[in-house]
């Protein structure tokens, strides 16, 4: 039976099976006062749900689930299999997973074990047999949640059993061993391989291991995480009709999430960004919403500092800055925001992480934010639920294959392809352009312009998927540093960058980091600017328009940045990263008329603007967040802001970490 839950949902990870049910009454009725709507509960309580092997205790979670569902609060119920309990771990020493070094892990913290043993996967499928038997039908459940954060702290592991399952993976990704030596180009240093057994885990070398073998073993751990998920999923599905998530925790698990949610239904992550990076949490608040037709959930984040034994990421000196991440969420797409955690742990390993409640159950800083936050949901809950974000008409290629590549190789010394990636990224949502995230293997027929930002990796299908989206009128912005590796992590032999450069129109001279001195680009009557991080240097061909050329440096003269008709759309190439200035101007090119935003709002840079439409798609107003702290003025806005009542005749004022929503 479908319970009385809509959402918004407000609430935090909960522990019950830490307190006597004295202070779970205390708990549940304090989750009322401060307008909780929605509790997780079990993803840690393995050794309370099976004591023994084979001795089933739900009795205790049956109790806090009824006592949730009846102070009117859902539940989140999670298999617990991210925290094995004693007596498996001791009975079987080899479900334990192995570090580098060898050596195994050992009990006493959490996600000890190993994702691919045979004899871990049979007790975890049993007790997500078991729980989800148990509570198929519970009243007050509403989602199943798997385990937690899949990658946490180990993301992988070198035991036997890993070594062997690689080994069969790499022979499904090749056939034979030859056809992997051949594409792996392990001739290098005499690395060829005889057979598969013979390739080793990447484990101590002299030297650094093989880019590609690196590659296909964080291909390889990130797929067993996905399997192991969706062999949990599956075991649910059969005997539940609820909805099944988990925890990812972008970017930090590098896992990679277009495999892992592919089969889930609803997107959830723990996000800890601090208020200085609200706006790098827009980047994953727009893959969640790209990536499935269902609200997301921001599983996890701070109510006021993140951190374990000692606090990190602190909110309490920016007031206000909560409760702008929590409606950043909302507006973006999300319909549940829930706090780490609940009531601060009196023992363990997290004592001393930011809570709703202190350990001692009194309510901790963050409680008139929470107070102002569930008072704006409950006026808004209507709007939230009867509209959504505008669709998009620009998009940003995100790729967990390609973080890798950055991973393994930098190219430019000190590059990282999330630092790069989030400032590409933030000068799109600087410009207020409406815009979803999505993986490599997204539909883009709905989009008017695609950016590719450091996607090292562009696979084939990808490639002709985005000619023909440009064919059909797209705008397709590659680069700067992408397509220069194939999916094997090596480089190309044909030329610099292979079957793209049928698209770019053009194909690649040179490649060179920029020179001690710098490079600057020569953009004609625009004037001259820097270039940044990696220079790749064109062939003019006739197909191609030359935007800028390099200006000085050993490829003085050659182009830099092309565009190139194709079809009825157009190719823009970027040899190198332009400065700001010069981005700026190639994305608003590039966006021309697309920004999603009526064209007399003038958002300055820190204010995020959601577009809202209803659910047939006709609009319904604007959510305004000053994500920067700093408020601001936003002209060209007209109508009433559902959170004060106050209309909007022409320029709207937000305060600093000021919300807005104005239909
Ligand atoms: C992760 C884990 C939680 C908790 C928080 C602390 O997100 O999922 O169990 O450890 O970090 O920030």
């Amino acid at each position: 039976m479908k319970e009385p839950f809509t959402p918004p949902y407000v609430g935090a990870a909960y522990y019950p099976e830490l307190w006597p049910e004295s202070e779970q009454s205390k708990d549940i009725a304090r989750m009322r006062e401060l307008g909780c709507n929605v509790m997780r509960v079990g993803e840690f309580a393995w050794a309370y749900m099976e004591p023994e092997e084979g001795r089933y205790e739900f009795s205790w979670l049956h109790g806090v689930i009824d006592r949730l569902t009846d102070a009117g609060i859902a539940t989140v119920l999670c298999t617990p299999t991210a925290a094995p309990p004693v007596w498996l771990t001791e009975k079987h020493p080899e479900t334990v997973a192995a570090a580098a070094e060898g050596q195994p892990y050992v009990h006493g913290s959490r996600r000890h074990n190993c994702p691919n043993s045979p004899v871990y996967r049979e007790y975890s499928r049993a007790i997500t047999t078991r729980l989800a038997g148990e509570f198929a039908e519970k009243k007050g459940v509403i989602v199943w949640h798997l385990d937690n954060e899949f990658g946490c702290h180990i993301n992988s592991c070198y035991c036997g059993v890993c070594r062997d399952a690689f080994h069969r993976f790499l022979e499904g990704l090749y056939g034979n061993i030859e056809a992997l030596n051949e594409r792996w180009g392990t001739g290098v240093w005499s690395q060829r391989y005889q057979r598969f057994e013979q390739i080793p885990l990447p484990q101590k070398t002299p030297y650094t291991h093989h880019p590609s073998l690196v590659h296909r073993y964080r291909h390889f751990m990130s797929h067993s995480f996905a399997e192991f998920a969706r062999e949990q999923a599956g075991i649910i599905r059969a005997k539940s009709p609820l909805p099944v998530t988990t925890n990812g925790m972008p970017p930090w698990h590098k896992l990679d999430y277009e495999e892992m949610f592919a089969d889930l239904d609803i997107v959830s992550n723990d996000l800890y960004n601090g208020p200085e990076h609200l706006w790098t949490l827009a980047g994953e608040f727009d893959w969640m919403r790209a990536k499935k037709p269902r609200p997301y959930w921001l599983m996890e984040t701070s109510a006021t500092w993140g951190g374990s034994l000692t606090p990190g990421a602190v909110y309490v000196h920016h007031p206000g800055a909560m409760r702008a991440k929590c409606w950043l969420s909302f507006a973006m797409g999300g319909e549940a925001v829930l706090y780490w955690l609940w009531r601060a742990q009196w023992s363990g390993q997290e004592m001393e992480h930011g809570s709703l409640l202190y350990s001692w159950g009194e309510p901790a800083l963050a409680r008139l934010e929470l107070k102002d936050l569930v008072t704006d949901l409950k006026a808004c809950a209507d709007f939230l639920n009867d509209t959504k974000p505008a669709p998009a008409q620009v998009a940003v290629h995100f790729s967990y294959p390609s973080m890798w590549v950055f991973d393994e190789g930098p190219l430019a010394a000190g590059f990282n392809y999330m630092n790069g990636w989030n400032e590409f990224y933030r000068q799109i949502l600087d410009r207020n352009i409406h815009r979803d995230v999505i993986f490599p293997g997204a539909d883009v027929a709905s989009y008017n312009v695609v950016f590719s930002p450091f996607m090292a990796i562009i696979p084939g299908e990808v490639i002709e998927r985005m000619k023909a989206f440009v064919e059909a009128g797209g705008t397709w912005v590659i680069g700067p540093m992408s397509g220069f590796r194939t999916e094997d992590a090596t480089a190309r032999r044909e030329s610099g960058f292979g079957p793209l450069e049928d698209v770019i129109g053009s194909s690649v001279r040179h490649r060179f980091p920029p020179p001690p001195m710098g490079a600057n680009l020569d953009w004609g009557k625009s004037g001259r600017s820097a270039c940044r991080l990696w220079c790749d240097a064109y062939r003019s061909t006739a197909e191609t328009k030359v935007l800028a050329r390099y200006a000085d440096g050993p490829a003085a003269g050659a182009p830099a940045v092309l565009e190139r008709a194709l079809g009825k759309g157009r190719v823009i190439t970027l040899g190198t990263l332009p400065d700001h200035a010069e981005l700026s101007r190639i994305i608003e090119e590039a966006c021309w008329e697309t920004t999603g935003l009526p064209a007399e709002m003038d958002p300055p840079a820190g204010i995020i603007v959601i577009p809202r439409v209803h659910m047939d798609g006709t609009p319904a107003g604007h959510i305004f967040i000053d994500i920067a702290g700093k408020g601001g003025e936003v002209v060209g806005v007209t109508g009433v802001d559902k959170l004060t009542a106050e209309s909007v005749g022409g320029t709207l004022k937000l305060k600093p970490w000021g919300v807005a929503v104005v239909v």
